[in-house]
Formats: C-alpha cells, structure tokens, sequence
C-alpha cells in the first residue's frame, strides 16, 4: 500500500498539467521540456491566435499544453524521426488527415518560413524533434511495484469516466457538437455499429484512443491490453483533462457540493471546495479522503484557481483524482 501511496503522489506531482494558461514547467526547462518551450515559442507567433486557451484545441495554450498534447502525442511526433512525423508534415503543407496544412488559410508554415516569416525554421524544428529522447519518459517507470497493480481494463474505465463526471455519450456525438472539444476527444470502439461520427473525420483518432487506452475489438482479433505504458498514460491524461473538463461544464457529477463561482479567499467559499472535494474524492475513489490527501488536492485547487480559473482548478482536482494508482486499479 505504501508503494501503491507514494506512486499516487509521484503521478500527482509529475502529470499535474491543465491546458491553460499556466506554466507548470520549471524556470529553466531541460531535456525535452528545453525542446517543448523552444518549438511552443517558436510556433507560438504564427499559431498562438487560433489555438490558444479556450479555443477547441488550445495546443498553445502554454509550452506544456503543447508538450503534453502534440510532443508526447506519438500520433503527431515520433521522437527521434521527424520525417514520419504527421505534426511536421501538417506544417509542410503534406499530412493526410483532415486538415492538409497548418496555419489553416493561405502559406502553409514552410512557405512562410522560407519567407523569412516566422521565428522557427522547419529545419530547426525537425532538428528539435531527431533529439527528443526515444522513450518519453514515464514518470511510474522505476517504480517496479507498478506491473503488479492490474488496471482497469480500456472499457471499464471508460465507463466509470464517463458514469462519475456525469456525461451521456449524446455529448460525444451530438451534431450541435461535431466539430467541438467534445468530438476531438472522443473514444470509440471499433466494433459499435453502426459508427456514427463524432466530428469531423475523427473516427481513426477516436479507434486509436481506444486503442492506446488498451480497448479490444473483436472484430479485429485485438484483444484488450492492460499494461501501463508511455502510450497508456499519455491518452489518460488527456482524457482525464478533457473528460473532467466536459463533467464540469456540461455533467452533473463533478461539482454537488460547490459551483464555478465558489473561490476559497471567501469562508463560505471555500468551505464549500472543501466539501466538494470530500464529495468527488468518495464518488471516485469510492473512500473517505485523509486530510493529506484533502490538503493536496486544496492546494491544487488553489494553485490553479489563482492561475487561471476555478474551471481549471476543478478540472485539476478531478484528472489528479482519475490519476491516482487507486481509481486506475479499482
Ligand atoms: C486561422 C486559424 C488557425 C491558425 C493560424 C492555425 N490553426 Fe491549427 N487549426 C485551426 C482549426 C480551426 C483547427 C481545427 C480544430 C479546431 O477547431 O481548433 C486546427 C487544427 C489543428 C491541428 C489538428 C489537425 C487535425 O488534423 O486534427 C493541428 C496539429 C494544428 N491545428 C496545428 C497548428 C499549427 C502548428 C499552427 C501554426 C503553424 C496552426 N495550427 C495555426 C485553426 C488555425
């Protein structure tokens, strides 16, 4: 149990990271985390206006925003390979999805670099990209204890996601949100039928996060993985993010005890947070917080709720929670 506690903390700590507005990255980044900021900044003046905070998909919402949901996204970088990398050929005007070229009108980012144009050169961006380390790194990866805690399974934790921050599937597929956060993050199973689509084009990035949360399908002869690996924890803490975020804005399961507008400088305030969180950690860990863990996820709230906003705050508390070794495990 010991092992089970300081991994939670570990995974707290290391993965606390919340699209918005805030730095969670050091002063002085090194490793990757130097490359992250260096690629965001260079990026930033060119696709910063699009894709910031609140937008639907706020990569340069900050440098680990970018970090977490492109550089650590093997979808769109492959570390050590920038020519099979779909987030460089996005900028040459060469990727095969929905979109061809970023910025999305006029010159795509090669052409306006060649230009003289932007602060980074693609060269200098896929130089950034052949040095990123092989493996990202995991933060649970010496923590040998880890292949012995068997995980939820990719559907189950789907279902208790979806069931706890209070989500129908109709917001996943309503037509009023194709095109919306919601349809972005969107897991399907590719045995359902028929596949109704989520938003634009969507369907191949929905099966392969289902895939890289362990999914089966049958139809495909797949069966279901269980292992906790780069891939795994990527996708869960994206989707925690994403899923804990559309709880609290359009569930009902996240905030019982306390609203958007309660802040803690306020007593009244934060006895509420203080009660809401007692409330979510019991809905989703199905246990009575200790005070440690009270304080921790208090002072979580708080960091971001002074950062940004009490929606960030809450959307910390609660993917810190599905990130804990005991809601993957239960
Ligand atoms: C004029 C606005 C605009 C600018 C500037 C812009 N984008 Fe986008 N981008 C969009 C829109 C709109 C989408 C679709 C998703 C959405 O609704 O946010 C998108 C989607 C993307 C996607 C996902 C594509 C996919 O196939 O799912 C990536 C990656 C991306 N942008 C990167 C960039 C980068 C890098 C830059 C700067 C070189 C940039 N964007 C500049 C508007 C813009």
């Amino acid at each position: 149990m010991t092992a089970v506690r300081n991994l939670s903390i570990s995974l707290v700590a290391s993965l606390l990271v919340v699209s918005s507005g805030c730095e969670t990255a050091k002063d002085t980044p090194t490793g990757d985390d130097a490359t992250a900021k260096k690629i965001y900044d260079g990026l930033r003046p060119t696709c910063g206006g699009c894709h910031g905070e609140n937008t639907n998909f706020p990569i340069f919402a900050s440098a680990t925003a970018f970090q977490v949901l492109i550089l650590q996204d093997p979808s769109w970088v492959v570390p050590g390979a920038p020519e099979e990398s779909e987030f460089v050929k996005i900028l040459r005007g060469e990727a095969t999805g929905q979109f061809s070229q970023m910025p999305l009108t006029g010159d795509n980012f090669a052409t306006l670099a060649a230009d003289g144009k932007t602060a980074i050169s693609v060269d200098e961006i896929e130089e950034l990209i052949r040095n990123l380390d092989e493996q990202p790194s995991l933060p649970v990866e010496s923590d040998r204890s880890l292949p012995t805690v068997a995980r939820k399974s990719g559907d189950q934790l789907l279902r208790s996601l979806k069931t706890q921050v209070g989500l129908s599937e109709d917001v996943f597929f309503n037509e009023e949100h194709s095109g919306a956060t919601s349809g972005r993050f969107a897991v399907l199973d590719p045995d359902r039928s028929p596949m109704r689509n989520p938003g634009y084009g969507e369907i191949p990035k929905s099966i392969e996060r289902y895939i890289r949360l362990g999914g089966h399908s049958y139809l495909e002869g797949r069966r279901g993985n269980t292992e906790i690996n780069p891939a795994f924890v990527q996708s869960l803490v994206v989707l925690s993010q994403t899923y804990c975020r559309l709880g609290i804005t359009r569930g009902d399961g996240v905030l019982s005890e306390a609203t958007l507008a309660d802040v803690s400088s306020d007593p009244a305030g934060l006895s509420k947070i203080e009660s809401n969180i007692e409330y979510l950690y019991l809905r989703m860990l199905g246990m009575l917080a200790k005070e440690q863990d009270k304080s921790e996820l208090l002072g979580l709230f708080q960091h971001y709720e002074t950062e940004s906003s009490t929606e960030d705050a809450w959307t910390a508390v609660c993917s810190a929670i599905v990130r804990d070794p005991r809601w993957l495990s239960l």
